[in-house]
């Protein structure tokens, strides 16, 4: 049997086209590589797994490559990049703060950047999660930060920006790394799920990228945990079930029963959600949310906002014109009032079907006001 090798390992990038919604970062790496302007220390912050650790393994092994393509990507075939790849590489240094961070560890550190490298030109040292050295250790740290060997090259990563000191993060050229946009994650995932042979729903992708919550490590591990289950085609609903998500589907009928004023289908389906052992809480959140998407749907220019697959965004157009601008806004005030109210209610149930009552009655309100 061949050794399972996770997602997020096998499909690390190696180049920085390949880099996923980080554009500007990687072009200005790039650009930096070209003009050889590189600075010496780097923060990389960002939440995790949005491809900070894969940036810097990327910058390293570029800027030692022999044969650089045009575009300044490592080619891939040279001795320092076969090295990289093999896992040889002398060139590229990890430390992890978060369990080394003493002094000592530092001192280490600071011993070995001395040196210089045997094969290629720089060396690089990841330190990840640098916010959690010592005060001491980062003491240590800070004049070899300032005056580097010239063919040292520092990424400080962190998920912490805020608890990096001053005079660290003056030492640095920053860089924010973003959290991935749901679409970028989807299609991420519809490649993989290709090379992988697994056919999957696009709304399937859609769901757990939305559940990823916009860290791409999250997403593959996702997947993986998936696949697992459901083997080679991956639908709509393994996801649902798997992941105890709402399906959408509920939403939209709740909409269709409060524009026919219909209060006992409205009332049955809140029901079905609790027989299904979904939070109340949730559904609130999540149908004031479906009213924000009918509401940017009004108009071409905002549906652009909406981050769904065509056929679903079909769906929410569709009830975009049937239901008034007006009444959605109203309805948005209902929801946002149950949500302030739901944590100090002592009938939250009831709560929530006083709401869905009021929406039913949307059309009769605005009816009174303009008589
Ligand atoms: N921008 C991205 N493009 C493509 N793949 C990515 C990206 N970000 C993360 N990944 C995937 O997730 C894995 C982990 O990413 P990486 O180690 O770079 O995250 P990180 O930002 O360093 O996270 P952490 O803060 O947890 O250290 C990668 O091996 C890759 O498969
Ligand atoms: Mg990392
Ligand atoms: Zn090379």
């Amino acid at each position: 049997m061949s050794e399972f090798v996770v997602s997020a390992r096998k499909y690390r990038p190696q180049t920085f086209d390949t880099v996923v919604g980080q554009q500007s970062i990687t072009n200005t790496l790039k650009n930096a590589i070209k003009n050889e302007h590189l600075a010496q220390a780097f923060l990389f912050c960002g939440s995790r797994g949005v491809g900070k650790t894969t940036t810097a393994r990327i910058l390293a092994k570029t800027i030692n490559c022999f044969n650089p393509t045009t575009e300044i990507e490592a080619c891939d075939q040279c001795d320092s990049c076969l090295s990289f790849h093999t896992g040889n590489s002398l060139n590229i240094y990890e430390l992890d703060a978060a369990s080394n961070n003493s002094v000592d560890d530092i001192r280490n550190l600071i011993d070995q950047v001395r040196i210089a490298p045997q094969l290629g030109s720089h060396k690089v040292y990841i330190i990840d999660e640098v916010h959690m050295l010592s005060a001491s250790a980062f003491n240590a740290f800070l004049k070899t930060l300032e005056e580097p060997p010239k063919h040292a090259i520092f990424i400080l990563a962190t998920t912490e920006k805020h608890k990096i000191i001053p005079t660290i993060l003056s030492r640095c050229q920053i860089f924010d790394f973003q959290r991935i946009r749901v679409k970028d994650i989807a299609d991420h995932l519809g490649t993989i799920a290709t090379k992988e042979g697994v056919s999957a729903d696009p709304e399937a992708l859609h769901q757990i990228a939305l559940k990823a919550d916009g860290a791409l490590r999250d997403a593959l591990s996702i997947f993986d945990q998936l696949v697992t289950f459901a083997g080679n085609t991956l639908t709509y609903k393994d996801v649902l079930e798997n992941l105890h998500i709402l399906d959408y589907e509920y939403y939209f009928k709740v909409i269709e029963a409060t524009e026919k004023e219909d209060i006992p289908s409205a009332l049955l389906i809140l029901n079905d959600i609790y027989e299904k052992g979904f939070d109340g809480h949730q559904f609130v959140i999540g149908l004031a949310e479906h009213l924000r998407n009918i509401l940017v749907c009004k108009d071409p220019r905002t549906a652009s906002l909406l981050e769904t697959p065509d056929t679903v965004k079909q769906r929410f157009i569709q009830q975009a014109n049937e239901i008034e601008a007006q009444r959605l806004l109203r309805g948005l005030q209902v929801l946002s009032k149950t949500d302030v109210e739901y944590k100090a209610s002592k009938n939250q149930r009831l709560l929530i079907e006083v709401a869905l009552m009021q929406l039913c009655s949307l059309k009769q309100e605005q009816e009174k006001k303009k008589a």
